[in-house]
């Protein structure tokens, strides 16, 4: 019998949403946050926004993970029935080959696969070639555009999510699933409130679980319109370099070495006090703490940052490796002092310290 984290983070991942098509993620937050929280909405995009009451009604703090998932988009289907496809998300087109896919259709998830060139039939020259994504097709079995179309219910425009079922590694103390690119963020926030829940929060508490971040953050963008918050804490993956072929100058966490907090990514620079108030908190409940600075990334956090005239913020991650791809691996350590270290944070931000925060000299 697997525990109740275990369980959750399988469903979490093994749920299909694509970015734009997020629902079977909704669901489960929906129901995960509705006891932990005051009052469930969501705005005009379809981000989910989770309000938590403490004993203050201000500050109100932002928790922010994404729903979506890389995935493609139908954009047309052949006369021969293959699916030529729009990316959803940053994919590396080398981990778009030879995997299994859904289709969601009007009538429920369609398997396929993307083919890929037997090397029975290839030129030495070309095997050592990568597979361009435009070229790349997906052969859901139909023998023409009719029968995708009218026997299994493929319409342009529908979208396609990653096929990998969630499993136990290494005793249960790490997982191997897709979609860890966000669902281990809003795994954090479900932990996070739970405690907050139970503990009490001198503050207002708005959990959000986004969508559309994979293309450029844009349920962040009008969430944090609606919640208004005076501090932001965006919950991510973080991008684990502890294995073969990454160096420690492109990325700097290690799996089972604890949260990991964002210094510097392309999207966003933290607020210093808030990152001061991270490290000081991970210090005294003794949670080991993870620094990341990375050249590339993005994420919420940098939407919330530039709302409005402004809002202190950060993000905090969970080590990941293989993101963007049909398999990524996490610890469940990880998970667990995350969703710890934002609790204890929360608990510390009462007005006198948001005051502080948000002051400049
Ligand atoms: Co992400």
């Amino acid at each position: 019998m697997p525990d109740d984290l275990t369980a959750l983070l399988a469903e979490l991942t093994d749920a299909y949403g694509p970015t734009g098509s997020e629902s079977a993620v909704r669901a489960v937050m929906r129901r995960e946050l509705g006891p932990l929280s005051d009052g469930l909405e969501t705005d005009g995009l379809g981000s989910l926004i989770a309000t938590a009451r403490g004993s203050e009604e201000r500050p109100r703090i932002m928790l922010a993970a994404h729903m979506d998932e890389l995935g493609l988009l139908v954009r047309r289907i052949t006369d021969e029935g293959y699916l030529k496809f729009q990316t959803l998300g940053g994919w590396l087109d080398q981990a778009l080959i030879n995997q299994r896919w859904r289709v969601l259709t009007r009538g429920g998830p369609v398997l396929g696969v993307t083919g890929i060139k037997t090397v029975h039939v290839m030129t030495a020259e070309s095997r050592g070639q990568v597979f361009k994504h435009d070229d790349i097709f997906i052969d859901v079995g139909a023998t023409s555009r009719d029968d995708a179309e009218e026997r299994l219910g493929i319409r342009v425009g529908d979208a396609v999510a990653p096929d990998s079922n969630f499993e136990e590694l290494a005793g249960g103390e790490r997982f191997v699933a897709k979609a860890w690119d966000d669902r281990v963020g809003l795994a954090v926030m479900i932990l996070a409130l739970r405690e907050l829940r139970a503990g009490g929060h001198p503050n207002t508490v708005s959990a959000v679980a986004t969508v559309q971040e994979e293309v450029g953050l844009r349920g962040a963008q009008t969430s944090v319109h609606h919640v208004d918050p005076d501090v932001g804490i965006s919950i991510e993956s973080g991008v684990a370099s502890d294995y073969p072929g990454v160096t420690q100058d492109e990325a700097q966490e290690k799996l089972g070495g604890g949260p990991a907090l964002f210094l510097h990514d392309s999207s966003m620079l933290p607020n210093a006090k808030l990152r001061d108030l991270f490290t000081d908190v991970a210090s005294s409940a003794e949670i080991p703490l993870q620094l990341t600075v990375l050249a590339g990334y993005g994420e919420d956090g940098s939407a919330i940052q530039r709302s409005r005239s402004g809002v202190p913020t950060i993000n905090v991650a969970v080590p990941t490796r293989y993101l963007h791809s049909h398999n990524g691996i996490v610890a469940r350590a990880d998970i667990e002092r995350t969703a710890r270290l934002i609790a204890e944070t929360v608990r510390r931000l009462d007005r006198a310290t948001v005051d502080e925060i948000r002051a400049f000299d």
